[in-house]
């Protein structure tokens, strides 16, 4: 039996695509969110950044606005990341966070939720769980967890609704005594409707954590069809992805992923019925690069094109050959064909137990000819009219 999901999973899986920021004191560097570590730069040099941290090109509603115009449906902003630097007012629990910092005096998470809210954007929060500034997190680890939660209820308190919580860090002391469902429970208390994420690293992905998880995470991968059978309560499955080789601004990090490359890794997570978090790493002063913003763009324009039926539309028996797949929604098959030339235009999907009405290509409105057979249906893509061409057609099947 395949548990029925609650109803703030359901919803996190119908959003299907969302927005990651990393951003931060590091982003000033422009060399990754791990420069500190990598560089082991001591705190008292690493400190300068919060002096000259300004955030002012920080733009909360343009930043709403270009995850909206590429789809997304939310966005999960570092609120504080492994450095310890908080974007949020921490009401006095510490003065290392952006209302402190000399140049800035903001609370860019009130600014976030808030164009969030304004423009129908779901907020999420990412909050590390492992911490380099406070010192308590070798030295009394209790309260440092004690600061932690603290910090989370802050968060929970403060903004109004509150999507979700990404934690990341815990991999950082695998031996240790997290406390994980005191920390959740902060959540539940004050943010009942709120998704509950724990990231389980590079080395675990899919991995199943606490009880009061609501969805494994996938860092960098791809994920695995989740065998939800015999499970206690119904886990959505998240995979985030990165633009390029870093989450937090590199300006050498030149080695982008192309258009192609995230249109068919966002269509290889709802295949499986999994949601893509596609980071973006925005500059020092907070504004997004150029050519994050124009990936963005293209993700969009596709979804608006060719892929309105990624958030509603779910994983089915219909299967495709190659990279090729279906997902259903209700009497409404959609098959995804990747790499159409005219030379390759011809694709079949077995386990078609319905009697097909009509095909149709989403982008162009065509009906292609097909055929049905014994549970195979073979389609005859046309091609991309002069002037279009789309890494990934979509032709939208009604079933009898
Ligand atoms: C890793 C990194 C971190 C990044 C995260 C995103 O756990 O430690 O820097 O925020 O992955 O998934």
């Amino acid at each position: 039996m395949i548990p029925v999901p609650e109803k703030r999973v359901a919803e996190f899986e119908n959003m299907g695509f969302g927005m990651f920021i990393h951003f931060g004191l590091y982003s000033q560097m422009g060399q990754g969110e791990w420069i500190k570590h990598f560089k082991n730069i001591e705190d008292e040099e690493y400190n300068k950044l919060f002096e000259t941290f300004s955030a002012d090109k920080f733009d909360a509603e343009e930043i709403v606005d270009i995850a909206k115009a590429a789809g997304m449906k939310y966005i999960t902003l570092t609120s504080r990341h492994h450095e310890g630097f908080s974007l949020y007012d921490t009401k006095g629990l510490s003065d290392f966070d952006a209302p402190h910092a000399p140049c800035c005096r903001r609370d860019l998470i009130k600014e976030f939720v808030d164009a969030c809210h304004k423009g129908g954007i779901v907020p999420m929060l990412y909050h590390t769980t492992l911490d380099w500034h406070v010192k308590e997190f070798n030295t009394d680890f209790p309260a440092y967890l004690k600061y932690l939660r603290d910090s989370v209820e802050v968060l929970c308190r403060n903004y109004g609704r509150i999507g979700g919580f990404w934690f990341d860090g815990n991999w950082s002391k695998p031996g240790e005594d997290w406390r994980e469902d005191e920390l959740y429970a902060v959540i539940r208390k004050y943010q009942p409707d709120a998704i509950i994420v724990n990231n389980t690293g590079l080395e675990a992905r899919g991995k199943l954590g606490d009880p009061e998880i609501d969805s494994v995470t996938y860092e960098q991968g791809r994920p695995e069809p989740m065998n939800r059978d015999g499970m206690s309560k119904y886990i959505a499955a998240e995979m985030c992805y990165t633009v390029n080789d870093h989450w937090g601004y590199a300006a050498d990090d030149i080695n982008y992923k192309s258009p192609a490359e995230l249109i068919e890794t966002l269509c290889a997570c709802r295949k499986i019925g999994a949601n893509l978090l596609l980071n973006i790493g925005p500059m020092g002063d907070g504004s997004i690069v150029p050519i994050q913003k124009d990936l963005l763009h293209c993700i969009g324009k596709w979804i608006s094109r060719c892929g309105e039926c990624i958030y509603e539309a779910k994983p089915c028996d219909i299967k495709g050959e190659g990279k090729d797949f279906a997902l259903r929604d209700g009497k409404k098959a959609y098959l995804f064909m990747h790499g159409l030339t005219p030379q390759n235009a011809g694709r079949r999907f077995t386990g078609v137990s319905y009697k097909v009405k009509r095909v149709r290509c989403t982008d162009s409105g065509e009906e292609p000819d097909f055929k049905n057979e014994n549970g195979t249906l073979t389609v005859a893509a046309p091609p991309f009219p002069y002037g279009a061409s789309y890494p990934v057609r979509v032709a939208e099947v009604e079933l009898e």
